[in-house]
């Protein structure tokens, strides 16, 4: 690019964020917040660490309720159990939109469930809701799935022979398996080439999107278009993802009986053809690759995440992990695998894998929201259309709400007797209209997996456990672990 077209686009750029900042001024309460400047929105106050840490900063001045400027886009950032929860919950219809997430909307252009808003949204989550039920999310016909799928990994980690490992690829291969049968119809054999490439390309994205290159990516995309940076493998990535989803549809397509579908794909393509003559129908083949998309990506990496901070969490508290096992010898044994009716007499246990969730609060900012129209809070009005974040963080570190947030503390779920308590703060999958939707799955894999790995296992860590640090490496959509290695020695 000339300088010339350089400095048009850097005008245009400053005339768009002026108007954008100075059109907002005014239309009702806006909560309070740092003045922001043209273009650059609040970015001078936005510069410590992580956005994370600058917006939970920005909370101790301005209060639960603040106004904030990325870049030129306005947000309302949220925080505490008390305010997150009046907007998710209890406002629930209007806090339902879904904000602007310029590193996934640059690829979906808002079609697909996760990223889509207003009726389309509402017809692809029931849709998608229903067809994952049929297919036995939250149900026993899943748990046998999971139960297949454990065993595979219980086998790799065998052959690992109490030599070290880190475990990313591993658990993601395993993990993504699950959600793949449900979507594509059957298991990939872990050296399957799909398989494969779609671990490689979930992995990088998070890593990414959880840097601050993904950050910076949110705050101004038309300008980080313009500049090299690992940024730009993220488009790549999610393209070849589309392509290798594309071609399995196109495979379905092939063998498809409307009467005997096999698979979330079936379904959908059968949804498509009924509704083929209708101009208006939410059920497109982009509908349909992107809706895909969303659902791998979403039930891969958050659960491999998870796994892998319990994993650190165990090692760096070894009573916690022999506390764990005893109750696993007691109620299961060793004979068979553990299955979903052992939670209830597993008190213990459930309190560790919620605590777990708890302290590693794997995706700290949620997903953006939006209010879809003009919305009282708490003595102010967001105007309709602003994004919206709400710091889930401060949620599961909120001291009202739980007695040492910043320890791990399994005792924060349970009551007097040691049996197992809820807690209302406890939002790792979000809540309300927009709550992860495959809450029932995860919860389902994360038992099962942690119990027959600690019930066949002890993890051990290649440095003292108190030297293990488990303050993420970084947080932006993700929290992510340090990468780290370690020993399974059969029990
Ligand atoms: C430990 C595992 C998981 C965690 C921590 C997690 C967390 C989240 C969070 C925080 C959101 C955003 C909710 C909001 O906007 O308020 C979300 C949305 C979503 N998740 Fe999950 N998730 C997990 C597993 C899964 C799995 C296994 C699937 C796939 C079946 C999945 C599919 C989705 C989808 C499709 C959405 C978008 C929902 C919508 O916009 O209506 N997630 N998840």
């Amino acid at each position: 690019m000339d300088g010339v077209s350089t400095a048009i686009l850097l005008l245009l750029l400053a005339v768009i964020s002026l108007s954008l900042t100075f059109t907002s001024w005014g239309k009702g309460q806006l909560p309070p917040g740092p003045k922001p400047l043209p273009i650059l929105g609040n970015l001078l106050q936005l510069r410590s660490q992580d956005l994370l840490t600058s917006l939970t900063k920005l909370s101790k001045k301005y209060g639960s309720v603040y106004t904030v400027y990325l870049g030129p886009r306005r947000v309302v950032v949220l925080s505490g159990y008390q305010t997150v929860k009046e907007a998710l919950v209890d406002k629930g219809e209007e806090f339902s939109g879904r904000g602007s997430y310029p590193v996934f909307f640059n690829f979906t252009k808002g079609d697909g469930i996760a990223f889509s808003d207003g009726e389309r949204w509402k017809v692809l989550r029931r849709f998608s809701v229903q067809i994952l039920r049929n297919f036995g999310m939250g149900k026993r016909s899943i748990e046998e799935r999971i139960l297949e799928e454990g065993s595979f990994l219980l086998e790799v980690l065998r052959k690992t022979e109490g030599k070290p490992f880190d475990p990313v690829f591993i658990l993601s291969r395993s993990v993504s398996n699950i959600i793949c049968s449900v979507i594509f119809g059957s298991r990939f054999d872990y050296d399957d080439e799909r398989l494969l490439t779609i671990i490689r390309f979930i992995n990088d994205n998070f890593q990414i999107m959880s840097s601050p290159w993904g950050e910076m990516y949110n705050i101004f995309p038309s300008l980080l278009d313009w500049l090299p940076g690992p940024h730009r493998r993220v488009f790549r990535n999610f393209a070849g993802m589309k392509e290798l989803i594309a071609r399995s549809v196109r495979e379905h397509q092939d063998s498809l009986d409307p009467n005997s579908p096999r698979d979330f794909i079936d379904c959908f393509l059968t949804k498509m053809a009924q509704e083929k003559k209708d101009p208006l129908s939410h059920f497109q083949m982009n509908t349909l690759l992107m809706t895909t998309h969303n659902l791998l990506f979403g039930g891969t990496e958050t659960v491999g995440t998870t796994i892998r901070h319990a994993f650190l969490i165990l090692m760096k508290y070894p009573k916690v992990q022999a506390r764990v096992q005893e109750e696993i010898d007691r109620v299961v044994g060793r004979s068979r695998m553990p299955s979903l009716e052992d939670r209830v007499n597993m008190p213990y246990t459930d309190a560790v894998i919620h605590e777990v969730q708890r302290f590693a609060d794997v995706i700290p900012m949620n997903l953006p929201h939006r209010v879809i129209r003009d919305t009282p809070f708490r003595g102010f009005v967001i105007p309709k259309g602003t994004d919206v974040i709400t710091l889930l963080n401060t949620v599961h570190y909120d001291s009202e709400q739980f007695k040492t947030p910043r320890e791990f503390n399994p005792e924060h779920f349970l009551d007097d007797n040691q049996a197992f308590k809820k807690s209302p703060a406890f939002m790792p999958f979000s809540a309300g209209r927009r709550l992860c939707l495959g809450e029932p799955l995860a919860r389902m894999e994360l038992f099962i997996y942690l119990t027959s790995i600690l019930q066949n296992f002890t993890l051990h860590p290649l440095v003292e456990p108190e030297d293990i640090d488990l303050t993420p490496l970084s947080s932006g959509l993700g929290n992510l672990p340090r990468p780290f290695q370690l020993c399974v020695r059969v029990r």
